[in-house]
């Protein structure tokens, strides 16, 4: 649906947005517009349908803290936290934002605040404190726990059975380029759906599959820091396959399970209107955004690469595309920013100087790629938030759009999105964190989203990141994502404005509350 048919069809329904739009036809002292911003009247015209579900997520290694407790393990991220020099302000997560003890009081803030879905994690090494064997009941009791609360909140949870924090045991037996632990997150999986699975209906095997095999195997900025391409085509591959292994492991193990994903996406806009640069955003979108997708969907890989598919360097063995094969219940992606992108093959720089990169939020030189051959920036046209990452609104309609049409119209669930903002208390008895630019930042996004939903896309959830702040992987404690604040030296909790705002979006299903 363009934009001018979304705001007829919405007006037609809401006399305030029609005041709104009024106002703005008149050119009423509207100040210059702000790159990719969206205008007021839309956003005061957006309703969304009867029952979405409104939720917030977070990952158990960002938030848990407890790290050596109740019989857990030690995780990749465990060990990299504790080396020197890995983390930013030499940040650990120990103790992050305790909420292994104080689940109850963040489930109370999703109950205060109306959300009706919460997408959380599960420690892998609670479960399995080196990855194999006989589960530690103290750790499943705790996500038991987990689910019965939010159960009695009214709360759906969402779990994702691994947001990156593998158990070192594993990476000791080669980490994810070995294809046994393919086998063994089945197994994992099929343990939690065996106890959790009367309460939890909603899984995710994998959060953001590229990210961490790219980051983690080809770059060396996540634990467990290796630098090599080839580490990286053979983890992405047993990840396809966990990921097809563990959904089957899932339904077998409970009847009423559903299987869908967390992919991270960002939609990819060609550099300039050449063939060269219009394949190269396809590949790009191929490999970053649906690589595993198509793995699932359709057991074969996309076309990501500039020269032949490296099955050799993958590992690719014949029936892989079999075990591959989840057909997924539900999509589920991330949301955050967009990139351009441009051809970066060899002949399209001849003059030398090429730099190829697969990604460059974390480029740190190793990341350079000689097989899928395009380089992909992020503009900075719109502003920036304060982890230096381009607010584009725009850019949720074109992807949540693109997947929609290109697989038929699936159920779609926005697994995250967010943006960092420092802003602090400036009263920390009475609570109040005034951070317009994140009010700003959803209202806008969630105008694009809806327009998306009037043009047919069955999207019918939305997570925002996150319902805390927390522990930013590589970057310690040195962003802000959550909508309540954390005061990490004695776990104080204050909702910030956005989150009383997002509270208000939840009852009310429309964004001028
Ligand atoms: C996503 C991750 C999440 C968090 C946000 C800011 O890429 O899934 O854990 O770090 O970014």
């Amino acid at each position: 649906m363009n934009r001018r048919q979304f705001l007829h069809n919405s007006m037609a329904a809401a006399a305030t947005g029609m005041l709104a739009a009024r106002q703005a036809s008149q050119g009423q002292s509207a100040p210059a517009p702000i790159p990719g911003s969206i205008p007021p009247a839309e956003i005061g015209a957006v309703r969304f349908p009867d029952g979405f579900l409104w939720g917030m997520a977070t990952a158990a290694f960002q938030v848990e803290g407890a790290w050596n407790e109740d019989g857990k393990g030690e995780s990749i991220w465990d060990r990299f936290c504790h080396t020197t020099g890995k983390i930013k302000g030499a940040a650990t997560a120990n103790v992050a934002c305790d909420q292994y003890h104080l689940y109850r009081d963040d489930i109370a803030i999703l109950r205060r605040l109306n959300q009706k879905t919460y997408r959380f994690s599960i420690s892998w090494p609670r479960i399995q404190p080196s990855g194999t064997g006989t589960p530690n009941t103290r750790g499943l009791d705790h996500y038991s726990r987990v689910a019965d609360l939010l159960l009695e909140s009214g709360i759906r949870p969402f779990c994702t059975l691994y947001h990156w924090d593998l158990p070192q045991g594993l990476e000791d037996i080669g980490g994810w380029p070995n294809r046994d632990l393919a086998g063994y997150f089945a197994d994992y999986a099929a343990i939690l759906a065996k106890h959790l699975g009367d309460r939890v209906t909603v899984w995710a095997p994998f959060n953001m599959p590229w990210s961490f095999t790219w980051m983690g195997y080809g770059v060396g900025a996540f634990p467990p820091g290796r630098a090599s391409y080839g580490d990286f085509l053979k983890a992405a591959h047993t990840v396809s396959l966990a990921q097809g292994e563990s959904s089957r492991a899932i339904k077998a193990a409970s009847a009423r399970a559903t299987v869908g994903s967390a992919y991270g996406m960002a939609p990819a806009y060609p550099k300039s209107g050449s063939e060269a640069d219009r394949a190269a955003a396809e590949r790009y979108h191929a490999m970053n955004n649906v690589y595993f997708l198509e793995a699932a969907l359709h057991g074969r890989y996309p076309q990501a690469f500039a020269v032949p598919t490296p099955f050799g360097e993958m590992g690719f063995r014949p029936g892989d595309e079999t075990i591959m094969r989840a057909p997924l219940d539900w999509i589920g992606f991330h949301y955050y920013t967009r990139r351009i992108v441009s051809d970066a093959r060899p002949a399209a720089h001849s003059g030398g100087g090429a730099s190829f990169g697969t990604e460059i939020e974390e480029d740190s030189g190793a990341a350079r790629d000689p097989y899928t051959q395009f380089r992909a920036v992020m503009p900075a046209e719109g502003p920036l938030t304060d982890a230096g990452l381009e607010v584009w609104p725009r850019g949720i309609y074109d992807l949540v759009t693109r997947i929609s049409r290109d697989y038929n119209h699936p159920i779609i669930e926005i697994t995250e999105s967010g943006c960092s903002y420092l802003d602090t208390p400036y009263d920390r008895e009475r609570g109040h964190v005034p951070d317009s630019r994140r009010i700003a930042f959803f209202r806008e996004e969630l105008t694009e989203l809806a327009r998306a939903i009037a043009g047919g896309a069955r999207v019918r959830s939305f997570h925002a990141w996150s319902l805390l702040d927390n522990f930013e992987w590589a970057d310690g404690y040195s962003q802000r994502y959550g909508l309540t604040w954390v005061d990490f030296r004695d776990q104080k909790r204050t909702v910030k404005d956005s989150g009383l705002w997002y509270g208000r979006v939840a009852a009310a299903n429309r964004l001028d509350v």
